[in-house]
């Protein structure tokens, strides 16, 4: 199910309805993912998913060929196991490639004739066509800058793109709430207006994603059930640091650590509360 962001759930569903090819381009946990198994799901195609990095070459994508069984029965189609790319053409699924700036170029090139031709080529044995239910989203970060390789614009010319941003705060809190079960409305709503607080905080560049939400959520439930205030000071402090410090980066010139700038932000966010008990 996805929360929000309707506009942008339709005309993907839209674009791999009309065969055309998306790429989605937000932060971590902005629901790229998400949203491409929710549109699979709506248009009951099965997704085939691979995760771009460095080592990822084309033949994991198109396919391989079994050294055994090009033993015994030659370069042929039996000896032939297709990858993600091949089985999502041939099944009419869709292929799901994450993080594909994390791809080498050549990788990428090896996919755009999937595009727009709707055909690869597999070398000695053919041509591969797609079904007509074949689509493709693509995902990709736009603060990933360490071992991430800059998209072609032959590739972005034949996709459309997609920004998803971070959910609002009320969003937020409904997709917290799906993903934790929990029932007490103002947990959630702590949680997400403190990782929404690494966002907007001064020192940060790169804030915590609505996952820290969620794992905070988690935690506080557990604590709870053992008999525990989450919410005292010293305990909130320490679940927001251990679900914040290491996902935020902050300026270069910043005088703060992270955790004290995790610290700065429960603060703020406890004094918002504490004002607000002093004038009721
Ligand atoms: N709009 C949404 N509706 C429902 N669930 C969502 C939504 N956005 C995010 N989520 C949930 O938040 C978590 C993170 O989302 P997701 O994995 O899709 O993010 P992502 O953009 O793919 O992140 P990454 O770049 O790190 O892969 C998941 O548990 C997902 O189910
Ligand atoms: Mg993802």
């Amino acid at each position: 199910m996805i929360i929000g962001h309707e506009r942008e759930f339709a005309l993907v569903v839209r674009a791999l309805s009309k065969g055309i090819p998306v790429i989605l381009e937000g932060e971590a946990g902005t629901g790229k993912t998400e949203m491409a198994k929710e549109a699979a799901r709506l248009l009951k195609r099965h997704l085939y998913r691979v995760d771009g990095d460095q080592e990822l070459s084309s033949l994991k994508i198109q396919g391989w060929f079994d050294p055994p069984m090009v033993l015994s029965k030659g370069y042929s189609w039996e000896s032939f196991l297709p990858g993600p790319l091949s089985q999502a053409m041939t099944q009419g699924g869709i292929f799901f490639f994450n993080e594909v700036n994390r791809a080498p170029s050549e990788t990428i090139n090896a996919v755009l004739t999937a595009l727009d031709e709707r055909m690869i080529t597999i070398p000695r044995l053919g041509t591969i066509t797609a079904e007509p239910a074949f689509g493709c989203v693509f995902t990709c970060n736009p603060l990933d800058r360490v071992g991430t390789n800059p998209l072609p614009q032959a590739f972005f010319d034949r996709c459309v793109w997609l920004q998803l941003d971070h959910l609002p705060l009320e969003q937020a809190m409904a997709v917290v709430q799906l993903r934790t079960d929990e029932d007490d409305p103002e947990l959630v709503r702590l949680m997400c207006r403190i990782t929404e607080g690494t966002r907007k905080h001064q020192d940060v560049v790169k804030g915590g994603s609505i996952r820290a939400a969620i794992f905070m959520v988690k935690l506080a439930s557990s604590i709870r059930s053992q008999g525990e205030d989450p919410c005292g000071e010293m305990l909130l402090k320490e679940i927001a640091k251990s679900a914040l410090t290491k996902k935020i980066r902050l300026r270069y010139n910043s005088e703060l650590t992270e955790e004290q700038v995790v610290e700065d932000i429960v603060n703020r966010v406890l004094g918002i509360s504490t004002e607000k008990k002093k004038t009721a």
